[in-house]
């Protein structure tokens, strides 16, 4: 989600907690001792797992080659286009509003288009690609014929209305009209959409029987610990087993048994609560649920929603406890968000799963370790707010072989995602960390005086504070992680951070700093950093960690904010996307910029990834406080490069590829984003025009949309 729409909800501050706290103020302390001591202490206190060195039998082996990178940088601009390298070519593949059936009339691209039931939502995001044979049968090898699963995340707004949506701008005041929502409820979701190429060009397929749209209305099923819970009945389902829709997917992930995996990211921010809701539910414990997961009672929603009318799909945005119980009404609906989805995009009339063994949270997306025969399954997962947490999860099923080609996905899915093991990431500044366990065995959790945890249900439904109470350590927002097929180290983007200060440093979020963008004072971690975690397994419960990359303008000073030596070639802000290519070991990482936009639009950038511990120490001084980080190896441009720079107020995210490496898809998220609601109609004064100006569709209103990259000579990208 974009730097603008953050400041309203990824900014909410919710997490009031003291975490790390003491912990990390003690862990500084001790640190200096323990250089003298050596590493054995800093290893009892994790588990000597932890510092078994390298990841030897996770991944390596696999025959992965990380080549150099091989094309000429592309240098920052701000122009309206997508540039790439030299040599390679980006076409316009599939924007929003494109239809899904051959009946769909062709997008117009006025405000005046409905159906959106049937055409691609707005703000691509997080992808993957499912193969297709030539008969059109799941194929894991496929590369000219596939399905692209797709996260539609928001919409562009200004006041309550997704302003482009509608021809005139639509209604900035409440109550909004029933024909507005209607559309802005069908525009959010999923989309399957099939694509082809003929070897030269690429192309969506507008009448194939793949295509799909999940939007807010779709049904789903609730699956995992918080199934039939007493925090997820609701008027619509008195049983707590289905729920509408899914919002705000962000990140995605592809299940070692092939399907789609979605993370449910700000949709707090969509539900109203009345002013006197505390006292209604006569301040019940939901109540500091609700304020922990951004919702103070009579806070505004983001687009009115339940303003629309009385009818069931708007009342339903209305998460006030108004009648007798939750059965008649919605006071639970919020709980029904907050997951990761599963879909299986082979088969259309499956119904999307709600995996709430997973947690709820601001979801960004999920990646999994590499499976192993007779091993647990184990992903990996960000809560994008500010001062939110690192979460993994352990599956109680262990990996079977034949999984990876299973007869029924989702039932893969039951078996591996509705049963497990919780835990978030507490990092230590002597470079070591520990996985916190959220489950009714930790006595941590059971015997809680900070929440009341009654259950599994509720440790599923009230993640964020299971993990507070655990003393897990607070990030600088934990947007994507991904894990390196050469190695298993994960990798975990941490956008940035405008609220930390030398005071709150700590030693994996070592860096608060003043930056100008113009005239304008930024402080804080305004352009984020990239952490990087090693086990020697999945299962570990304690990791060694490190910082990849510190994000930062090539001309700041070298020894405070750019500590990882980047130059005119590869430097960023606001690391977001972050994704390894399975065909060449390169790391993707895309960035959702703010903070350097008076310089650049937001990039793609190609790394070639080292190794935890690849660098050496650094201490950063905040008055008498000294902060030691653990730094990753400087960066040049043999190992980390810009590859792409994309169009005016776009964000750069979603990124997935052909499993021979030939074709990169790569989402443009909310061109023209910080046009005014009152220019709609004159395009003039439109920040983007793109992808008009690429010749692609009709009408000049931005559009979000999915490009691929190709090599002009036909090869492997990137390297
Ligand atoms: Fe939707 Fe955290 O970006
Ligand atoms: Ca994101
Ligand atoms: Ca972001
Ligand atoms: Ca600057």
């Amino acid at each position: 989600m974009s730097f603008k729409a953050e400041s309203h909800f990824n900014n909410e501050d919710s997490n009031t907690t003291n975490n790390p706290g003491i912990d990390e103020i003690l862990e500084a302390r001790l640190s200096r001792r323990r250089l003298f001591k050596g590493a054995g202490l800093a290893g009892a206190a994790v588990g000597a797992s932890a510092l078994t060195g390298c990841a030897t039998g996770m991944g390596g082996g696999s025959g992965h080659s990380v080549g150099s990178l091989s094309f000429k940088a592309v240098a920052k601009h701000t122009s309206d286009k997508v540039v790439v390298p030299e040599g390679y070519t980006a076409q316009v593949l599939y924007a929003l509003g494109d239809p899904l059936t051959a009946s769909t009339p062709a997008f117009r691209n006025d405000g005046t288009d409905a159906d959106f039931g049937n055409r691609a939502g707005d703000h691509h995001d997080g992808m993957e690609w499912f193969g297709l044979d030539a008969q059109g049968r799941p194929s894991r090898s496929a590369a000219l014929r596939g399905l692209i699963a797709m996260n539609h995340e928001a919409t562009t707004d200004e006041k309550l209305s997704s302003f482009f949506l509608h021809a005139d701008g639509g209604t900035a005041t409440l109550p909004r009209p029933a024909a507005e929502v209607d559309k802005e409820l069908m525009i959010h979701g999923l989309s399957v959409v099939e694509v082809q190429s003929d070897g030269k060009r690429w192309a969506y397929q507008p009448d194939s029987p793949f295509n799909r749209r999940i939007t807010t209305m779709t049904e789903a099923a609730i699956h995992g610990p918080a199934r039939g819970s007493e925090h997820l009945v609701t008027r619509y389902d008195n049983t707590a087993t289905r729920a509408r829709g899914t919002l705000n997917n962000c990140g995605a992930g592809r299940t070692p048994w092939g399907s789609f995996v979605s993370g449910e990211e700000n949709w707090f921010g969509y539900f109203f609560r009345d002013a006197k809701d505390d006292e209604a539910r006569k301040n019940d414990k939901q109540v500091k649920g609700l304020v922990r997961y951004g919702r103070k009672a009579g806070a505004a929603s983001r687009h009115g929603w339940e303003s629309a009318g009385t009818a069931d799909q708007y009342a339903r945005w209305n998460n006030s406890a108004s009648g007798a119980s939750a059965k008649d009404d919605y006071r639970n609906e919020m709980n029904t968000f907050g997951y990761v989805v599963e879909l299986d995009p082979y088969d259309g009339r499956s119904l999307l799963r709600k995996r709430t063994a997973l947690g709820r949270m601001g979801h960004e997306n999920i990646t999994f370790a590499k499976v192993s025969p007779g091993q647990p399954v184990v992903a990996y997962m960000g809560d994008d707010a500010r001062g939110e947490y690192i979460y993994k999860f352990v599956s109680d099923a262990k990996w079977d072989a034949a999984d990876a080609e299973p007869a029924n996905r989702l039932a893969a899915g039951d078996k591996y995602l509705d049963k497990g093991t919780l835990y978030a990431a507490r990092f230590k500044s002597d470079g070591t960390g520990q996985w916190l366990e959220l489950s009714m065995d930790n006595p941590v959790i059971a015997g809680s005086s900070y929440f009341e945890f009654k259950d599994a249900a509720d440790i599923a439904v009230f993640t964020r504070l299971a993990a507070d109470a655990v003393g897990a350590t607070k990030m600088d927002r934990p947007e994507w992680a991904g894990v390196n097929p050469k190695n298993g180290e994960v990798y975990i983007t941490l956008t940035n951070n405008s609220a930390r200060t030398g005071a709150t440093a700590d030693s994996a979020n070592p860096r608060a700093y003043t930056d100008m963008k113009g005239s304008k004072t930024q402080k804080g971690n305004v352009h984020g950093h990239i952490l990087r975690l090693a086990e020697s397994q999945p299962t570990d419960t304690g990791f060694r960690w490190d910082i990849y990359l510190f994000a930062s303008e090539a001309d700041a000073d070298k020894a405070t904010v750019n500590l990882s030596n980047l130059n005119d070639e590869n430097d960023l802000s606001s690391p977001d996307g972050l994704v390894f290519s399975q065909a060449t070991g390169l790391c993707w990482i895309e960035t959702d910029d703010g903070a350097y936009t008076d310089k650049t639009n937001c990039m793609l950038m190609a790394a070639v990834p080292g190794r935890v511990g690849d660098g050496g120490s650094k201490s950063l001084t905040y008055g008498d406080k000294t902060v030691t980080t653990h730094v990753g190896k400087a960066q040049t441009p043999a190992t980390f490069k810009r590859f792409l720079v994309g169009p005016r107020g776009a964000e750069i995210t979603g990124i997935t590829e052909t499993p021979d490496g030939r074709a990169l898809f790569v989402n443009i998220q909310h061109p023209g984003e910080n046009t005014k609601m009152a220019d709609t109609t004159n395009p003039a004064k439109y920040e983007s025009q793109w992808p008009a100006n690429a010749g692609y569709g009709a009408g000049q209103r931005p559009r979000s949309a999915t490009i691929v990259i190709t090599k002009n000579d036909g090869g492997v990208i990137g390297s």
